[in-house]
């Protein structure tokens, strides 16, 4: 772990002093460890942390199923497009993403603008294992959430593909993935 943050600190010096670095965005299915992820290379290269869904559903003052069931997915998908648009008027800062941020082309615009996307790709079996049992996922409390998890992947993984940088996280830990991220962005 120690010598996982004094490499991290080494590779970020070298990023920093080669590229202005802005927003890093992590992008990608549900389960595909964005949020955990996030926590730990935000600290690594002391950059801030922003999880999008938690902040909306602070701001709105309900959970994200809440906010489906009471207003629907357009509505959370119109606040989702406004609190990336907010909290990118902040610099250095890791942003864990909703899976379906990649759906509008303005949040791309956004995302683009202001720094660089990271996909966080995984095969279906790793993010279905790691959803499966999670009630939190509006659009999964179907009556066959595998079905619909691979229809809703199958139709984004294009989406996903458009990130700068792609990190195969399926035999990585979460420290492990944010130091590849660490490492490729030396290079980006
Ligand atoms: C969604 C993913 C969820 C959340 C909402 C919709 C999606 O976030 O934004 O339930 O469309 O894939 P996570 O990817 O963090 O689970």
């Amino acid at each position: 772990m120690r010598l996982f943050v004094f490499i991290s600190d080494q590779i970020f010096e070298t990023v920093n002093k080669n590229r202005n670095l802005n927003n890093i965005y992590l992008i990608g299915f549900m389960g595909a460890g964005k949020t955990s992820v996030g926590r730990i290379l935000a600290k690594s290269l002391k950059m801030g942390f922003v999880d999008i869904d938690e902040r909306i559903e602070k701001e709105l003052g309900m959970t994200i199923s809440q906010i489906f069931s009471k207003r629907g997915e357009d509505y959370f998908r119109d606040a989702e497009t406004k609190m990336l648009r907010t909290i990118s008027g902040n610099k250095e800062q890791v942003i864990a993403t909703g899976g379906g941020i990649v759906l509008r082309d303005e949040n791309w615009d956004t995302m683009r603008e202001k720094g660089v996307t990271v996909y966080l790709r995984a095969p279906i079996g790793v993010l279905w294992n790691r959803i499966e049992h999670n009630t939190t996922r509006p659009l999964l409390q179907v009556e066959d959430p595998l079905k619909k998890a691979v229809e809703l992947l199958s139709r984004r993984i294009p989406l996903y593909e458009r990130a700068d940088l792609v990190i195969d996280t399926e035999n990585l830990t979460p420290h492990e993935v944010a130091l590849e991220i660490t490492e490729k962005l030396e290079n980006f």
